[in-house]
């Protein structure tokens, strides 16, 4: 049974003060708190396991090693892939689109292929396709979003020439939740590769790549309650064998002399260097974590949220939401904009109440011209948020609207 009271004691952060007010923290699409079991893991490995991976034969070194491909075998199960060697540990979600950009499409896409994307997309999914197509010539097609914040799939519309389409599962601004089985399946009938953005949706509901069906997924452990620095790049195994290396350097060779190198096998010929041994303590840990919660919870949880903020927002007069109206539409994020109150404002105003929220472009230039907005404030909500901080959130709003327009 999903107990938020019994989650937030996890959290020592959440107990922290901010200026005498108490943090309500609604900025985990941002980042997520972490909870006591993570932290916990991370000192207990530097206290008892450290060393450097792969590389010696001691005790130490044996267990980095166990701790570090015993997390790779735990992603796989989280997201269902059916080898651990499908997964790759990155930095995150913007590393991964890179790798896959570097070693996949630059060297086999050209002109007259195309890559499809959409007006939603972070500028990770977004940016290092620019650099592909200004490099090798592929086009790039973007797909627009529809009055109601959902995707205008009547243009996805893949062609001979579309080798990759590049969407997010979960938007970061929206919060929409986009059809992704459906859309990989049209990407696949047409003989094209279907990447998915999973940043912000791994962390929040059940993620099955077996069952979505897509050939690349990308997530950061940050927003899952791990540390920064490590993420996932998920790949079927035939497509990354087939792919050359992102980085190149150590522990991704199999023999090198002065002349030439050959690769490793996949997964570490993509993990040039010493590895983050504690991200993925932390990761294991954060996925444990949300094993005992249960996957099918947290979204509930999310959802009733949402559902709940949507509500409380509404009645507020010249507050603006973006993205569909209907919390089983959308992840546990809300976008909006308080007439005549830029969004940095507004944030500085809130932070006054203890209560932290994200506002600028969230890293979707391209959206917030579609929106024709330059900014949005952005509350988003994790298995901690609870229905007063809501509360605290829309009071604090009414009281900053009152302050302006006096
Ligand atoms: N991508 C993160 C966000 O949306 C940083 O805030």
């Amino acid at each position: 049974m999903f107990d938020v009271e019994k989650v937030r004691e996890d959290f020592p952060i959440l107990k922290r003060k901010i200026d005498g007010k108490p943090l309500v923290f609604l900025d985990s699409a941002s980042t997520s708190q972490k909870p006591i079991q993570v932290i916990n893991a991370i000192k207990e490995y530097y206290e008892m396991h450290n060393a450097n991976p792969h590389r010696s034969l001691y005790k130490l070194c044996e267990e980095a090693t166990e701790l570090y491909e015993n997390t790779r075998k735990k992603v796989a199960e989280f997201i269902n892939a059916k080898h651990p060697e499908e997964i790759i540990f990155v930095r995150n979600t913007n590393e991964a689109m890179n790798l896959i950009a570097h070693s996949f499409a630059l060297p086999k896409l050209h002109n007259p292929n195309e890559i499809i994307l959409s007006v939603m997309e972070h500028h990770a999914n977004i940016v290092p396709w620019q650099y592909v197509r200004d490099n090798n010539g592929a086009s790039l097609k973007f797909i627009d979003i529809k009055k109601d914040g959902t995707l205008n799939l009547e243009q996805l519309n893949p062609n001979s020439n579309t080798k990759m389409v590049s969407l997010t599962n979960a938007s970061n601004v929206l919060g929409t939740i986009n059809p992704i089985k459906d859309i990989g399946k049209i990407a696949h009938e047409n003989g094209s590769l279907f990447v998915v953005d999973g940043a912000q949706s791994v962390p929040h509901m059940p993620i099955d790549v077996q069952d979505i069906g897509c050939d690349f997924l990308a997530f950061s452990g940050h927003k899952m309650l791990a540390p920064m620095n490590i993420g996932v790049l998920y790949g079927r195994k035939e497509l990354l064998e087939d792919m050359e290396p992102f980085m190149l350097g150590s522990d991704m060779i199999k023999e090198v002399t002065l002349e030439k190198a050959t690769w490793n096998d996949v997964p570490w010929k993509f993990e040039a260097g010493t590895p983050n041994v504690e991200g993925a303590v932390g990761l294991s840990t954060a996925i444990d974590y949300l094993n005992d919660l249960g996957m099918d919870d947290v979204r509930k949880h999310e959802k009733e949220i949402t559902a709940y903020a949507l509500d409380k927002l509404s009645e507020i007069d010249g507050l603006k939401v973006y993205g569909p109206t209907a919390a089983d539409m959308r992840g546990g994020v809300i976008s909006f904009n308080l007439a005549g109150i830029h969004s940095h404002d507004l944030a500085t105003i809130l932070n006054d109440f203890g209560i932290a929220i994200r506002s600028g472009h969230h890293c979707c230039m391209p959206l917030m011209k579609r929106l024709g907005i330059p900014a949005a404030a952005r509350a988003s909500f994790y298995i901690y948020t609870t229905k007063y901080e809501i509360d605290a959130l829309a009071n604090a709003l009414k009281r900053s609207k009152a302050v302006f327009s006096k």
